[in-house]
């Protein structure tokens, strides 16, 4: 009987062959791609998976592929993510930040070069790949390579370069740009800025293509591959785009079947079980409550300013609640200091921390994923944003009334002290947060299901060109139809010259004077 219903149930494409190529060497980003792989693994897929950065918490069900990353990567990314942390002047962050893309970009090129990933290539057959996109579609010429249908994950909601895989509409004056932090609907000023935006985005995104037409076609030479579609062509076969969005988080947005939105993938359906010394500190803090505080995987707390160290410490050791640190350095020497509600952790399951009942409140840097995941568990937050998407994802924190933001740089204790008393004894902020949390989760089908559905969906149907948008094969002219409106207006015009030289003929037919404009008559009057 039930040996019947499990194979009723069996889907048509269990134990299909997946490539994940995830070599970002950003560690939030490997967590939201790792989040979408363990759904397909969970469904009893065979997930292949391409990192540049080492793995936390193996799952032993899949094969990982490390690949190292290039000489001097490391010293190269940490010497500028320090440099903007100490200095976060809008000169120096952008110098840093196209630096770092440079880097980020050649490592990736490296990653898809490696011996590793191609004897991976060579002695498997896959049926789909998944490329976890960071400026990277250059390794779309793996999948052309293995002649599979191709999916892209994406951490964010859809962005223009996103966008422009699937024909997804850019929203141009009502979908405020990712970087534009405006209230919909959009006053004047603000649509001016975000068209601005969303003009630079699409020159960015046109100088890379050329970039990374070269990567691609380097790659297709360097390897000998036959029968290649060209970079453009790849570009226009992406099957699917998953965002890590929901729309309940805003901005509301039209978008096509081809994006799919797994907000919160990396969360949990049910947290894992905290190591012991973890769960007894939080089990320990039923009575005032705990707080978390981390500055996410890129800035390491430990080797920040000093006197910011202090500031924080003071702080914390005189709340009557404790306080989970996040502290790169296990040696308990280089602690700033021992309280004895704080506890110093290098490694933090955040996910399974904020999910625990007596959580209260969230110290972030404001990365995307900690603030997802903050708003997921209903926990309030006090963001010290320090570079990229930060400043952003925290200004819209506090104006929906989920937290409050400092600069880390120059708060004060007394500013710290009281924003921390703030979050922890007005009941607005989580009360506010936990009603965003019962939306955010009310769906019908869960991140992890719409990802297994979908993915299943793409290799069924061997990609999915049924759903593509007219607007991938359209440029911006036709896709606005600036070329039809030329007609009609050039129409129009031809019409009021037509009839204007027919009404002058009948003026002069039944006047017997010359017709003249207004202008005109006037000036003749005054002579
Ligand atoms: C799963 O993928 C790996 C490649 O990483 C391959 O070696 C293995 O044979 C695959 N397993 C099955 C059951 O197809
Ligand atoms: C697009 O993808 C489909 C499905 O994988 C494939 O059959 C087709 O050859 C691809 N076309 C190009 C131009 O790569
Ligand atoms: C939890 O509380 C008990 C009793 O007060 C104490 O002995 C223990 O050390 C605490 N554990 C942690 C991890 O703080």
């Amino acid at each position: 009987m039930w040996l019947v219903f499990a194979l009723l149930f069996v889907p048509l494409c269990s134990g299909a062959n997946i490539l994940g190529l995830f070599t970002t060497s950003t560690k939030s980003h490997v967590i939201i791609h790792m989040g979408y792989a363990e759904a397909l693994i969970a469904q009893g897929h065979n997930v292949t998976i391409v990192t540049t950065v080492p793995l936390k918490d193996k799952n032993p069900k899949y094969h990982h592929v490390l690949i190292p990353s290039e000489k001097d990567y490391k010293k190269k990314l940490e010497e500028g993510l320090t440099a903007v942390s100490n200095d976060p002047s809008p000169i120096n962050t952008i110098k840093h930040d196209i630096n770092n893309y440079i880097t980020w970009t050649s490592n990736q090129y490296h990653a898809m070069r490696h011996e590793k990933l191609q004897s991976l290539l060579k002695d498997n057959k896959f049926d789909l790949m998944v490329l976890g996109y960071f400026f990277n579609d250059f390794q779309l010429a793996v999948a052309a390579q293995l002649k599979v249908p191709v999916i892209i994950n994406w951490m964010q909601s859809p962005a223009i370069m996103l966008n422009t895989y699937v024909g997804n509409p850019t929203g141009l004056g009502y979908v405020p740009h990712m970087m534009v932090d405006a209230q919909q609907p959009m006053k004047f000023i603000e649509r001016f800025g975000s068209i601005l935006m969303d003009g630079l985005s699409y020159s960015i995104e046109k100088f890379l293509y050329y970039k990374f037409d070269q990567y691609y076609d380097e790659y297709v030479q360097e390897f000998n591959l036959k029968d290649m579609p060209s970079f453009d062509d790849m570009r226009k076969n992406v099957s699917l785009v998953f965002c890590n969005s929901h729309f309940s988080e805003g901005p509301i947005r039209p978008n096509v079947p081809a994006i799919v939105e797994i907000g919160g993938i990396q969360i949990k359906d049910k947290p894992d079980p905290l190591e012991p010394k973890l769960k007894e500190f939080l089990d320990n803090s039923s009575k005032h409550g705990a707080i978390l505080f981390s500055m996410g995987s890129n800035v390491k707390v430990s080797t920040l300013d000093p006197k910011i160290i202090k500031t924080l410490y003071n702080v914390f050791s005189k709340l009557k609640q404790n306080v989970l640190w996040k502290w790169e350095d296990p040696n308990p020497a280089s602690f700033p200091g021992n309280s004895k509600n704080i506890l110093f952790s290098k490694w933090i399951p955040q996910d399974d921390v904020l999910a625990h009942k007596n959580m209260k409140l969230f110290v972030t840097h404001g990365g995307k994923g900690s603030v997802v995941e903050s708003q997921y568990h209903g926990i309030p937050m006090i963001g010290l944003p320090v570079f990229g998407d930060q400043p952003g994802n925290i200004d819209k924190i506090v104006k929906v009334g989920y937290g409050l933001k400092l600069d880390y740089k120059t708060m004060t204790e007394q500013e710290l002290s009281t924003a921390v008393n703030e979050v922890l004894n007005n009941p607005s902020y989580a009360a506010n947060v936990k009603k965003f949390a019962d939306t955010y989760k009310d769906r019908p089908l869960s991140a992890r299901e719409s990802v297994v559905f979908w993915t299943e969906y793409v290799i069924r149907h061997h990609g999915a060109p049924h759903l593509q948008s007219p607007l991938v094969h359209m440029n911006v002219i036709q896709q606005y139809s600036i070329d039809v409106l030329a007609v009609i207006f050039g129409a129009l015009y031809i019409v009021y010259r037509i009839s204007k030289l027919c009404i002058c003929f009948v003026w002069r037919k039944v006047f017997g004077k010359k017709c003249k404009s207004k202008a005109k008559a006037k000036k003749s009057k005054k002579e």
